[in-house]
């Protein structure tokens, strides 16, 4: 395996970063493409000196997953007030078998993939048919995915593992995978989008897709304000913490003098839109200083900077974001009232 070895192009983990679009053996049966490109810290700089100067302020949420922040959110999931994560994978454990049977493919694409923890329910239900082939985790992280292309070649001996490190957040998502592959979307992340950047983001997926490829998604639910807003305001302060690591995070990339700890983590529910918003509240007036982009910005005493949104979903919603880009809803997988799981197929030519 060689690699070269140069700065870094995403500040966005301390992962290595090679030539874009090379292809990396790391062993029997994975290998691993490199997609983000050199253009990615210019984008990060605009995008960040946009969403902080406008009104009211706010900053892109992938700024959150650097390495503490992936680590931090891995806190999350395992917190008692965060249900989601829990929810979802006893979903996945109560269907999986349902799915792997209703769609029969042999290739599983994962958009966000992570540790895939909870993908590997998914993949013993595929393995136990003996459909399974090939898994194809999309990710940030190029470590993580390292970690999860080779710990899953060795536990699935029939498995092959194609690892991408991509933004699937920034746009070209080209080729995920044949008719005969799931892609799957999980963790309510479309929740973090704003809808017509969610519906945008479908819609890059559907064209991804093959005709006759099936597509899974994991959607958090509308569910009473006292539970929402607990999951966003855990008693032990990971998510404060959480929401204050991005501002290290866009330290590091613009070379900026963001002090976390005079910032207060606040997390609301929005009626109107059916979101959670987490915010950055300044309980003082300050002046922050972000070098890089030659850029002062004086915040007034109380002032929020929006750092997340996260949308909860019903049913109809999803179906009718779903149809808007070509896909058609075939099954419906609930935890009472908590969590859902959509089963989508693109329609066959
Ligand atoms: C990344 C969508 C799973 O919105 O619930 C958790 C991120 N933010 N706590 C969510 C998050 C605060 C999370 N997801």
């Amino acid at each position: 395996m060689t690699t070269v070895t140069h700065p870094r192009h995403s500040i966005l983990s301390s992962d290595l970063i090679h030539p874009s679009d090379q292809e990396i053996v790391l062993g029997d049966r994975a290998t691993l493409e490199v997609r983000l490109g050199r253009a990615d810290h210019a984008r990060d700089l605009r995008e960040i000196a946009t969403a902080l100067t406008e009104t009211p302020r706010r900053l892109p949420s992938r700024f959150f997953y650097d390495d503490l922040g992936s680590q931090l959110f891995d806190e999350i999931t395992r917190l008692p007030e965060y249900y989601p994560t829990r929810a979802e994978a006893a979903l996945l454990n109560r269907v999986a078998d349902r799915i792997a049977a209703e769609t029969g493919v042999g290739e599983l694409v994962e958009i966000g993939a992570g540790t895939a923890t909870k993908t590997r329910r998914l993949l013993d239900a595929f393995a136990a048919r003996g459909t399974l082939r090939r898994y194809i985790p999309l990710d940030v992280s190029e470590a993580e995915l390292r970690r999860t292309a080779l710990a899953l070649t060795d536990e699935y001996p029939q498995l092959a593992v194609h690892a991408v490190v991509d933004d699937f957040s920034a746009g070209h998502l080209h080729g995920l995978g044949s008719s005969d592959a799931l892609v799957l979307f999980l963790g309510s992340t479309l929740g973090n989008f704003e809808p017509t950047a969610a519906t945008e983001l479908l819609g890059r997926i559907a064209a991804a897709m093959s005709p006759g490829g099936y597509f899974l998604l994991g959607v958090d639910l509308v569910k009473p304000v006292d539970l929402l807003e607990a999951a966003y305001n855990d008693s032990a302060g990971v998510t404060a913490e959480f929401n204050r690591n991005i501002l290290r995070v866009v330290n590091r990339v613009t070379h900026g003098d963001f002090e976390p700890s005079s910032f207060v983590h606040r997390a609301i529910w929005e009626p109107e839109e059916e979101r959670i918003e987490m915010r950055l509240a300044s309980p003082d007036s300050q002046v922050v200083r972000l070098d890089e982009l030659a850029l002062e910005i004086r915040l007034e005493r109380g002032e929020e900077i929006l750092t997340e949104i996260s949308s909860k979903y019903r049913r109809p919603g999803v179906e009718s974001m779903l149809e808007a880009v070509g896909l058609t809803l075939c099954d419906w997988f609930e935890e009472l009232d908590t969590f859902a799981l959509a089963l989508a197929r693109r329609a066959p030519e």
